[in-house]
C-alpha cells in the first residue's frame, strides 16, 4: 500500500472557531483548529464528552459553518458556498452514520436506504438496484423489508450504513457508531468501515469514546487526533497503520 504523503488533501480546516452565543456567555465548541484530511484517510477524532468531537464533524459536513477560520472541501472554500450548493456538496459527497441509527421507523429498511436517492433523476427501478446493491454490502440484503423495529441495533446500524453510502460517498463521516452497539456488532461495523477505506478508498472520519474502537481500527488509522476543551491536544499519524509520529502542536 502506498504511502499516505502523495496524496491530494481532501478536506482542509483552516483555523477554524466555532463559537455559540448563550445566555450566559459565549461557548468555544472549537478553538482555533487547522488539519488536513487527504484522499483515503481513516481519521479518529477521540476526546471526552464535551470536547468538540460533534462540532467538528458538523463543520467538516458543511453541516454548520464557522465562526471563524475556513474550510475547503475538494479545493473549494464553504465561505462562498449557498446553503443550497452547501447542501448539494454534502448529499453527494458525504455520507453519515449517526449514534442513534436515525432510521424512520415506518419505512422498510430497502426503503430508508433509498431515501438520499429521492432528490436524484432516477427510475423506481434503479433506485431499487442502487439500494439493494449497498444492502447486499453490509449483509442486510435478506432483511430489507424489515422495519427498524425488527431488527437488531446491529442490523440498525449496518442498514444506517447502506443509506450512507448509496449516493457513493467519498467521504463517510460517522459519529459514535458503535455506541449503542455490543462487541461483536462493534467488530461488524467497523469491518464495514474498514473494508470501504480499503477496498474502496472511501476516507473515513469517526468521532468516538470508544478506546476499543480505536484498537479494532489500529491497522488501518491514518490519524488519530485528540480533542480537549475544543483544542487539538495530540495528532498521531500514520502512512499505513504503522510507524506512529506524534505530531508537534505548536
Ligand atoms: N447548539 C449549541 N449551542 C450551544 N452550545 C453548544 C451547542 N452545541 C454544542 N455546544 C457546546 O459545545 C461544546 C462541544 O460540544 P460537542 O457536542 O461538539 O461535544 P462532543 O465532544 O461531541 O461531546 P459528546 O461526546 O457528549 O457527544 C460543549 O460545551 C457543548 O455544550
Ligand atoms: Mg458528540
Amino acid at each position: 500500500m502506498s504511502s499516505m504523503s502523495g496524496r491530494p488533501v481532501l478536506i482542509e480546516l483552516d483555523k477554524v472557531t466555532k463559537k455559540y452565543e448563550q445566555a450566559r456567555g459565549s461557548v468555544f465548541a472549537l478553538r482555533n483548529i487547522s488539519l488536513k484530511i487527504l484522499q483515503g484517510e481513516f481519521i479518529i477524532i477521540l476526546g471526552p464528552s464535551g470536547s468538540g468531537k460533534t462540532t467538528m464533524l458538523n463543520l467538516i459536513s458543511g453541516m454548520d459553518r464557522p465562526t471563524e477560520g475556513d474550510i475547503i472541501f475538494d479545493r473549494q472554500s464553504i465561505l462562498g458556498l449557498s446553503e443550497e450548493k452547501l447542501a448539494e456538496m454534502r448529499r453527494k459527497k458525504i455520507g453519515f452514520v449517526f449514534q442513534f441509527f436515525n432510521l424512520i421507523d415506518n419505512m422498510t429498511a430497502l426503503e430508508n436506504v433509498m431515501v438520499p436517492l429521492l432528490p436524484e433523476d432516477l427510475s423506481e427501478r434503479e433506485m431499487i438496484r442502487k439500494a439493494e446493491d449497498k444492502l447486499d454490502l453490509v449483509d442486510m440484503f435478506d432483511k430489507r423489508d424489515r422495519f427498524p423495529n425488527q431488527l437488531s441495533g446491529g442490523e440498525q446500524q449496518r442498514v444506517a450504513i447502506a443509506r450512507a453510502l448509496v449516493n457513493d460517498p467519498d467521504v463517510i463521516i460517522a459519529d459514535e457508531p458503535t455506541a449503542q452497539l455490543d462487541p461483536d456488532n462493534t467488530r461488524k461495523v467497523l469491518d464495514i468501515l474498514k473494508k470501504l477505506n480499503r477496498m474502496n478508498g472511501v476516507t473515513v472520519i469517526i468521532a468516538t469514546n470508544d478506546e476499543e474502537l480505536v484498537r479494532l481500527s489500529r491497522d488501518v488509522i491514518t490519524k488519530e487526533v485528540r480533542l480537549k476543551d475544543g483544542q487539538i491536544q495530540g495528532l498521531r499519524e500514520s502512512s499505513q497503520g504503522r510507524s506512529w509520529s506524534e505530531v508537534e502542536l505548536g
